[in-house]
C-alpha cells in the first residue's frame, strides 16, 4: 500500500530538507560543538541524550539506540510509512510531486492513511461551508456567538457543523464517488443495523477539526446545541485518530509552548478555545481520556526539560483523581507537573468569561506540584484527629509510592510526617508495607522504567537481540572499524583489499561493512543515504550510532586501528594453537573438540582470504 515517489524527487526532498529543522518541531534542541542535543522523543530521560548531526543529516540517541536519517525520524515519530514521511516533506519545502508519473496500479494503491486523512480533509470543508451557509449554519453560528467565540477563533480551529439528517455527509462522499467504506474506517459514517447501508455519525453537532502535528485532519470532535445526550461525541479509533495520542489544540500551540516552556491542560473543547481566545495559545486539551505516557512524552519536546505542565481541573474531587492517575505518567516522564484547581461550579472557559485572564492568571501562579496538592487535599477532607490522620496515610500511600526517585519520595515522607505530627519512620514504614503488598499483588517488579503505559510505542526501546549484537570480545574494534567506513570513506579500499571485515566475529557490523564495501564506489552517497540501504531497523539504529560521533580521523590512524585489529586477531589465532596442544596433552577431549572447531572456521577464513588475493 505504497504510493510511488519517483528516485529523483526522493534525492531531491533529502538534499533540501534539513534534519535539524524538521526535528525542531518537536524536540527543544540545543547547540553542542557541531551537533545538537535534546531530549529523545522515543524515550523518557532526564539528561539529553538525543543527538542529531545537521552535517550528517542524521540522528542518534544514545539512550535508547534509536536512529536514522529525516524519514526514519517522521516515520518513527509519527508512525508513517515511507511515503507518507516524503510527502510531508515534499509539502513543506515545496518539492512539486507529480502525480502524473504514478500508474493507474500505483494510484489505485494510495496509502489508507492518506486516503483516510483526504477523507477527513473533505469532510471538515463540508462541515465548515455548512457552517458558514447563512441558512444551514444559522443556529451554530448563534450558539458559538453565545459560548464567547470570536471569529478569529472560528477561523483558527476551522470549526463546523454537521447539519440535521441522517445523511448529509453521506450524499456528499456518495456524490463524490468516494469510497464508503474508506469514510466509514474514517469514522465519518456508521453501517445501519437492521438494513444495509450506513448514516451521518455527527448530527446536529458543531464540529471541531482535530488535527495531528503535520496539520493533517485525524478526527473530529462534535457537540450537541442544547441538553440532548452525548453531550460531546468523539470519532472512534481509526488508522489516523487515537485518543491516547491526540491533543486537541496542539498544532496551535507547539510555537508558544516552546517560547514560554509552559503548557496548560484543560480537558473541555471550549476551554480550549477560551484560553486561545484569551492569549494563552501554550493550550491544549486531552480529549475525553486521561493523560497518557505519550501526551507526556509528546509535549515534553515541546516544553523542554525543566519546562511547566499545568493541569486545569474544574473541581476538587475531579482534580484529585486526576492527579493520582497522572502522578506515574509525570514521574515516568520526568515531568513536574503541577495543578490548578478552579472553584466549585467553573471551567477554564466559565472562570474566565467571569473573572477575566488576569484572575485566571493569579490562580496559575498559586499553582501546587501534584504531591503537595494531593496532600493538602487529604488533610482538608480527613482533618487532623487520629481516625484523619490514618486516612490521610492512606490516601497517600499510592502517590508517595509512585515516585521513582527515592530522595524525592523521602522528602515528601518527611513533608508529610511533619504536616500530620508523626513519627517519620511510621509513616515510611506503612508505606513499605503497601509496597510488599502492592509487589505481590501485581506480580511485577514495583519500578518497571522502560514500560511507559499502554500504547507505548516502543520503538525506541532498545531490546535483547540489538543488546547482544553489540557484546562479544572484538567488538569494540569491529565497531570502531564501521565508525571509520561510514566517517572517513577514504579507508573503504584499504578493508577491501586487505579482507578486513573476514576477520570480523560480530556478524550484525559484518553485514553493515559489507554493504559499505558494495558502494565504495559511490562517492555522492551521504551517511544518510547509506541509512536507506538498511532494510531492518535495528541495522538503521547501529548505522545511525556508528556514523553519529565527532571523530576526527586521518588516514595514518585508521592504518593503526586496521593493523592493530589484524595483529589480535592473528595472535588469537596462535593462542588457540597453543591451546591445542595443551588440550592434547591433558587428553581433554571434550575443549579439544571446541578447539578444533573453531579452528576450523578460522582455517576457512584464511581460505577464502587467499583466494581472494589470488583474483
Ligand atoms: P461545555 O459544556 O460545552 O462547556 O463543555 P465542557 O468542555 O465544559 O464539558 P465537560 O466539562 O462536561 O466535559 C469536558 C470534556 O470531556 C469535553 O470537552 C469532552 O471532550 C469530554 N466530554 C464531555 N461529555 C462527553 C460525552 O458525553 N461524551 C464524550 N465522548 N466526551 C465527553
Ligand atoms: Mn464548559
Amino acid at each position: 500500500m505504497t504510493i510511488y515517489i519517483p528516485e529523483d524527487k526522493v534525492s531531491e526532498i533529502k538534499n533540501t530538507a534539513d534534519i535539524v529543522e524538521v526535528i525542531s518541531e518537536v524536540v527543544v534542541l540545543k547547540k553542542t560543538g557541531k551537533n545538537y542535543v535534546g531530549l529523545c522523543p522515543f524515550h523518557s530521560e532526564k539528561t539529553p541524550s538525543f543527538t542529531v548531526s545537521p552535517e550528517k543529516q542524521i540522528f542518534y540517541c544514545f539512550g535508547c539506540a534509536a536512529g536514522g536519517n529525516v524519514f526514519s525520524f517522521l516515520m518513527k515519530h509519527d508512525g508513517m510509512s515511507f511515503p507518507d514521511a516524503a510527502k510531508i516533506l515534499a509539502g513543506r519545502y515545496g518539492i512539486n510531486i507529480p502525480t502524473t508519473t504514478m500508474s493507474p496500479e500505483q494510484k489505485r494503491r494510495m496509502s489508507q492513511r492518506e486516503s483516510l486523512f483526504a477523507a477527513n480533509r473533505q469532510a471538515m470543508e463540508f462541515f465548515r461551508k455548512k457552517l458558514l451557509d447563512d441558512i444551514s449554519g444559522r443556529r451554530a453560528i448563534k450558539y458559538l456567538k453565545k459560548r464567547g467565540i470570536n471569529k478569529e477563533i472560528l477561523d483558527k480551529f476551522y470549526l463546523g457543523y454537521a447539519p440535521e439528517g441522517w445523511e448529509n455527509l453521506l450524499r456528499f462522499f456518495t456524490k463524490k464517488n468516494i469510497s464508503l467504506d474508506l469514510v466509514e474506517k474514517a469514522g465519518l459514517i456508521v453501517p445501519r443495523k437492521e438494513k444495509s447501508g450506513f448514516y451521518d455519525r455527527f448530527r446536529d453537532r458543531i464540529i471541531f477539526p482535530i488535527f495531528d502535528l503535520n496539520m493533517q485532519v485525524t478526527g473530529f470532535g462534535g457537540r450537541v446545541m442544547d441538553d440532548s445526550l452525548p453531550k460531546y461525541l468523539n470519532s472512534p479509533e481509526t488508522p489516523v485518530y487515537h485518543k491516547g495520542r491526540s491533543l486537541y489544540g496542539l498544532h496551535l500551540a507547539k510555537m508558544k509552548c516552546r517560547e514560554n516552556e509552559r503548557v496548560f491542560i484543560v480537558e473541555g473543547y471550549f476551554d480550549l478555545l477560551a484560553l486561545h481566545q484569551q492569549g494563552l495559545q501554550d493550550s491544549v486539551a486531552t480529549l475525553g481520556t486521561s493523560l497518557t505516557a505519550e501526551h507526556a512524552q509528546l509535549l515534553k519536546g515541546f516544553i523542554g526539560k525543566d519546562g511547566r505542565v499545568i493541569l486545569v481541573f474544574d473541581s476538587d474531587d475531579a482534580g484529585i483523581k486526576a492527579s493520582q492517575k497522572s502522578i506515574e505518567v509525570f514521574d515516568k516522564a520526568y515531568i513536574n507537573a503541577q495543578i490548578l484547581i478552579l472553584p466549585d461550579g467553573y471551567d477554564p472557559d466559565s472562570y474566565i468569561s467571569e473573572f477575566g485572564v488576569e484572575a485566571f492568571l493569579d490562580l496559575v501562579s498559586k499553582a501546587k506540584d501534584i504531591i503537595p496538592f494531593l496532600m493538602d487535599s487529604a488533610v482538608k477532607k480527613h482533618g487532623l484527629s487520629i481516625e484523619g490522620k490514618i486516612r490521610i496515610i492512606s490516601d497517600m500511600e499510592d502517590a508517595l509510592w509512585s515516585i521513582s526517585d527515592n530522595i524525592r519520595r523521602s522528602l515528601y515522607i518527611k513533608e508529610l510526617a511533619e504536616c500530620i505530627h508523626i513519627d517519620e519512620s511510621a509513616v515510611l514504614e506503612k508505606i513499605r508495607k503497601i509496597s510488599v503488598r502492592n509487589r505481590d499483588r501485581a506480580k511485577r517488579p514495583i519500578r518497571a522504567n522502560t514500560d511507559l503505559g499502554r500504547g507505548h510505542r516502543k520503538t525506541g526501546v532498545p531490546d535483547k537481540a540489538q543488546e547482544k549484537v553489540f557484546q562479544g570480545k572484538w567488538d569494540k574494534l569491529e565497531r570502531q572499524i564501521i565508525s571509520m567506513m561510514l566517517q572517513f570513506p577514504q579507508i573503504l579500499s584499504e578493508i577491501y583489499d586487505r579482507n578486513i571485515l573476514d576477520l570480523f566475529e560480530n556478524n550484525a557490523l559484518k553485514s553493515i561493512g559489507q554493504t559499505l564495501l558494495t558502494h565504495k564506489d559511490d562517492s555522492k552517497l551521504q551517511v544518510s543515504d547509506i541509512i536507506d540501504l538498511f532494510k531492518l531497523k535495528e541495522q538503521k539504529n547501529m548505522v545511525a550510532s556508528l556514523a553519529i560521533g565527532e571523530n576526527v580521523w586521518d588516514h595514518e590512524a585508521c592504518i593503526g586501528i586496521i593493523n592493530r585489529f589484524e595483529s589480535i586477531r592473528k595472535k588469537n589465532e596462535n593462542k588457540l594453537l597453543e591451546q591445542i596442544k595443551a588440550a592434547e596433552k591433558d587428553n581433554d577431549l571434550d575443549l579439544l573438540a571446541k578447539l578444533l572447531n573453531q579452528k576450523q572456521k578460522m582455517a576457512l577464513l584464511n581460505e577464502k582470504k587467499k583466494m581472494a588475493l589470488l583474483k
